[in-house]
């Protein structure tokens, strides 16, 4: 979506203007550039009874210049980042596809930078379709994009602009993270990712891309992940994306770290058919790792970042891996599979001891990995596990500040310890019952998170984060993120892209 802003000029296709509750009079310039007969419409509609500016209400004014909308914010105060957005993103999921495809935004009286550029970012997030494998029936209404001016008056205009352009361009990584998501399993497996990463990475400078394909796998050790993606035609792969890499070689710097389950079918602990085809989504956490990096770079960041993916797809097969089979992953820690469906953990093991060894400022894994985080939070919420309450801290702060919600869960002992309880190998990877399942998840993960000597001479493990996306990478027909129609969400790159963009 092609977004500028300017004065209150043009009328567009279809204009929207967002008022607050209790507007008695139609603000200034609110019909600048209509006809006469208009302009006496618009106002008169203000001014009446039937529009009162309460939240999310809507009258829509057909106009020889264009269609109007009048946008009720509700109550000037208690206007904020996260309402704007919202409010933003359903209007333009709501607009009608004939008209035109040009918006324009009337921010009239009450509006601050920060409410604007949250409204135009809604519209910017909620404008995607993955529509590339249905037939376009017409061709050139499908392939015109939208477009959007936003009017404000002249003293707002440049810190409004530079702040659309910041935000349309972390959106491109959320896009992108949405593209790689909705991707059906037999188009998208670890090499076609693997693959993708490294034509993103082509011809920018200051990225680079490496994968680490089977036979290379094998030679490192990293049987986690090879066990889990060995049951499938399409091998798994470990793919590293790297900011910036000749920065600060010195200095410390993060490791995000996704689960890249590209089909999760359960191997031969199989699923039930019921919702399998959801399954695809089981890459989110890499998908996610993959678009931070577009809206790092995007942005222009200037900092150096890792990140590693851990590719495979989960199959049942003659050479997939069983129940009772024991592990020797990266780390050198053995694992009894008691769930070949339990495998996120198994590929996250050998990610997060690959992680630690580059010696990260802080390690943040994402991944879909329990059911039993869907119980616990629904799909309002990401599960937040961290070592470090600092680093717990302000993940949640930043969640909060950009509306993608990472509630903080407990590390309990006692949950750890049933992981670490095998009576053949070093780590199990199924807990000793259904309670707590997630927790069990994050006790697991942990084993596999390097210790080093902090600057006291103490040993203690990396700072690390878990973030349990499995309630929110996806909406099938939900309602619980305004941004997304169906599908992927692109869930916490933006979260993450201010975590690391400031802190
Ligand atoms: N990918 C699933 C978790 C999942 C469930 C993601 C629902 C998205 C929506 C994961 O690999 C899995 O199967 N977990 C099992 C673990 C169990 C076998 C210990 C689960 O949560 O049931
Ligand atoms: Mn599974
Ligand atoms: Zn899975």
């Amino acid at each position: 979506m092609i977004t500028t802003v300017s004065g209150f000029i043009e009328t567009g296709n279809i204009m929207i203007i967002p008022l607050f509750q209790d507007t008695l009079k139609a603000p200034n310039n609110t019909t600048t550039g209509l006809s006469r007969s208009a302009s006496i419409t618009v106002k008169s509609a203000i001014s009446s009874d039937s529009f009162e500016g309460k939240e999310g209400e809507i009258i829509s004014i057909w106009t020889k210049e264009c269609q109007i909308i009048l946008l009720g914010m509700g109550v000037t105060d208690k206007l904020n980042t996260k309402k704007s957005r919202d409010i933003g993103a359903k209007c333009f999921s709501n607009l009608p596809d004939n008209l035109g495809r040009k918006i324009v935004v009337r921010f009239t009286t009450g509006w601050n930078t920060e409410n604007m550029a949250s409204f135009a970012e809604g519209i910017i997030l909620r404008n995607y379709k993955f529509d590339k494998y249905q037939e376009k029936i017409d061709d050139e209404k499908q392939h015109k994009e939208w477009s959007m001016v936003c009017q404000t008056t002249k003293r707002n205009r440049e810190n409004l602009d530079l702040e659309i352009e910041r935000l349309s361009a972390i959106a491109t990584g959320v896009h992108l993270a949405r593209d790689l998501g909705n991707e059906p399993a037999n188009r998208l497996y670890p090499e076609e990712f693997g693959r993708r990463a490294k034509n993103w990475a082509k011809g920018k400078k200051n990225v680079e891309v490496e994968v680490w394909d089977f036979s290379r796998l094998k030679e490192e050790g990293m049987h986690g992940l090879i066990e889990v993606g060995k049951g499938s035609i399409h091998k798994p792969c470990m793919v590293f994306f790297r900011l910036n890499p000749n920065l600060d070689t010195e200095m410390q710097v993060p490791c995000i770290v996704g689960k890249g389950i590209t089909f999760d079918s359960g191997g031969i602990s199989i699923k039930g058919s019921a919702g399998m085809d959801e399954m695809k989504l089981d890459m989110h956490g890499s998908a996610t790792v993959f678009g931070l990096f577009q809206a790092l770079y995007a942005t222009g960041y200037q900092g150096r970042v890792n990140g590693i993916t851990c590719m495979a797809e989960n199959m049942p097969s003659a050479e997939a891996y069983r129940p009772g089979d024991v592990i020797e992953t990266y780390s050198g820690k053995t694992i009894e599979v008691l769930n070949t469906d339990a495998e996120g953990r198994n590929v996250l093991a050998d990610g997060l001891w690959k992680a630690s060894e580059l010696n990260p400022s802080y390690i943040i894994d994402l991944a879909t990995l329990t059911g039993s985080i869907v119980v616990a939070l629904g799909h309002e919420a990401t599960g937040l596990f961290a070592n470090n309450d600092l680093l717990s801290e302000r993940i949640k702060m930043v969640g909060d500040e950009v509306d993608e919600i990472c509630w903080p869960m407990p590390l309990l002992p006692a949950f750890e310890k049933q992981m670490t309880s095998s009576k053949i190998a070093d780590v199990r990877n199924q807990g000793k019952g259904r309670w707590g399942g997630a927790i069990q998840a994050a006790g697991f993960l942990k084993q596999f998170v390097q210790e080093r000597k902090d600057n006291n001479g103490e040993k203690n493990q990396i700072p690390w984060a878990h973030l349990d996306i499995a309630g929110t990478a996806g909406i099938w027909g939900g309602e619980s993120n305004s941004t997304v129609g169906h599908g992927a969400t692109g869930i916490l790159v933006r979260t993450l892209h201010l975590l690391i963009t400031k802190y």
